[in-house]
């Protein structure tokens, strides 16, 4: 048995901020901008402190810094943690989501069974919604109190078994607002949260078989959501060539996991949208083996499959106006006697035939497959999400993903969606000349291509398995596996979730 994570919960209500009593009472401060009239009165309250660290230095309220204040009875908190927001001008949704990550992680480092978050007093609603405000806090609370520590022995880590966020507001009117921003956020924060987890557990605990039974508990314990899985002898009978090369030199065989989503009233004309998630649950590279070192980070080459995972937890709760599949192909890339070979021909689903150069190569080999299913469901939008290549990490760094597509105006679909969840993506290209070097000289498609551009080539070997589709492809392989900033909870940060719950919000 493991130990249960830290339950968050989040919640709004109308107080004094100073007058309500918890473990530690979280106050926005700006860079830029006097003292609002909150942080002036706790000042008075603590006989200048506040005034005292702005002269010295210590408090210049830029992001990612923060303040720790003993209250000393001046207020009903035990402690006054001062959260830079950044510059007023400047503020946006995700600051705020970032303020209130980094209270809630100060929070549980401090071992608090209680937060009170007061960050937004002073942001005009000009520049942000109320409800937006209160998702935003409510994601940023369930992201920052997060810790994957269910093999830590308890006494090898004490820490209280539930921390409780609430959201403060002195006006009545915005507690509504907030409640209802409040309700999205903890969905889309808790989905954010299971996909972490999931992602964080070892090849040893999450295999394709162990990851279908974990979507078919979560579509059991979701109202609104539907799972089956086809397993190795439904993958083969369906001549899904790319997702058993793969699995196969693997003891425990590859399976394609499929959640679906469908609106109350919907009729065979709903759109449907296809959400097709890499899940390549240890990634050794198989017989073409992958380097020893930094090998252990590859459990988290499932960490595609997760965001659509964890999408499709919120997005059965958060109700679209389109149907939404969620394909999982999962599999193990192990080396072994049964494993596919450099030089092995695939036929993959589509019926296009695949020469393996490199079996490392083989997030694409899956996703080629279930990307064909998807279109044959009748998903007339597809978006997969993968931690596809190296070279995507080399072109934009660890935190940012890439978006191809063959399709413009749903890339920008894509682009409105990272704006408004924070997760941030770039338009890398994937046209003509990528397809090209994809050609093999003995088969229709080859897996592998040259030394340049390795993440275009990727996507458009995908391309060819896409028919009248709108598709895009996400290569989240920096975020997926280090996406956790300093000071973050190490490992999985869920990547996608979010991207993907509001790309199916935003969808008519
Ligand atoms: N899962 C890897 C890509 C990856 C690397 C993700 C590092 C996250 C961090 C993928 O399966 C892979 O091995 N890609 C190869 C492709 C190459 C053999 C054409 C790569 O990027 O080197
Ligand atoms: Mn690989
Ligand atoms: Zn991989």
């Amino acid at each position: 048995m493991t130990k249960s994570l830290i339950k968050i919960s989040v919640k709004a209500q109308k107080a004094d901020c100073l007058a309500i009593s918890t473990d530690v009472l979280a106050v926005g401060v700006f860079s830029d901008a006097p003292a609002d009239s909150i942080v002036k009165t706790l000042d008075k309250k603590l006989g200048g402190k506040i005034a005292q660290l702005k002269k010295l230095g210590d408090l210049e309220g830029k992001p990612k810094t923060s303040c720790l204040l003993y209250a000393e009875k001046a207020v009903a908190a035990k402690r006054i943690l001062l959260v830079g927001l950044g510059k007023r001008k400047d503020i946006k949704a995700d600051c705020l989501r970032k303020a209130a990550s980094l209270a809630a992680t100060k929070a549980v480092d401090l071992k608090a069974k209680s937060i009170v978050l007061c960050l937004h007093s002073d942001v005009s609603s000009d520049k942000i919604d109320i409800a937006s405000i209160g998702q935003a806090l409510a994601e940023g609370a369930c992201f920052g109190a997060y810790r994957y520590d269910e093999y830590m022995t308890d006494s090898n880590n004490k820490r209280p078994a539930a921390i409780k966020a609430t959201i403060v507001d002195a006006n009545t009117k915005a507690v509504t607002q907030l409640k209802k921003g409040i309700a999205v956020g903890v969905k889309t924060g808790e989905a954010q949260n299971y996909a972490r987890t999931i992602a964080n557990r070892s090849g040893a605990v999450i295999n394709p078989i162990t990851l279908a039974k974990e979507a078919q508990a979560l579509a059991r314990n979701t109202a609104g959501l539907r799972c089956t899985v086809l397993d190795d002898k439904q993958l083969k009978a369906k001549k899904m060539g790319g997702i058993i090369a793969v699995g196969q030199g693997s003891a425990t065989p590859s399976r394609l996991i499929v959640l679906q989503y469908s609106p109350s009233g919907a009729t065979k004309k709903t759109p449907a949208v296809g959400l097709v998630g890499k899940a390549v649950t240890f990634d050794s590279g198989g017989i073409s083996l992958k380097p020893g070192a930094g090998m252990h980070d590859m459990k988290f080459d499932k960490s595609g499959g997760m965001a659509v995972l964890g999408a499709m937890k919120a997005i059965a709760q958060l109700k679209p106006k389109v149907k939404v599949y969620g394909l999982i192909p999962a599999a193990e890339n192990m080396p072994g006697t049964g494993s596919y070979r450099p030089g092995d021909i695939v036929t993959t689903y589509s019926g296009k035939t695949v020469e393996i150069q490199n079996t490392d190569a083989e997030g694409r080999m899956i996703l080629c497959d279930a990307i064909a299913y998807a279109e044959e469901l009748g998903c007339g939008r597809i978006i997969d999400i993968a931690t596809l290549t190296g070279a995507c990490v080399v072109a934009l760094g660890q935190k940012r993903a890439g978006v191809m597509g063959n399709d413009d105006k749903l890339v920008d679909q894509i682009k409105t969606a990272s704006d408004e969840t924070g997760e941030r993506v770039w338009h890398l290209p994937c046209d003509d000349e990528f397809v090209e070097e994809m050609k093999s000289k003995i088969a229709d498609l080859k897996n592998a291509g040259g030394r340049w551009g390795g993440s275009c080539t990727a996507a458009a070997f995908l391309s060819q398995f896409v028919d009248k589709a709108k598709w895009a492809h996400v290569d989240m392989a920096g975020p997926g596996v280090w996406g956790a900033n300093e000071g973050d909870a190490p490992g999985s940060v869920g990547f996608g979730v979010r991207l993907l719950t509001q790309f199916a919000m935003n969808c008519k």
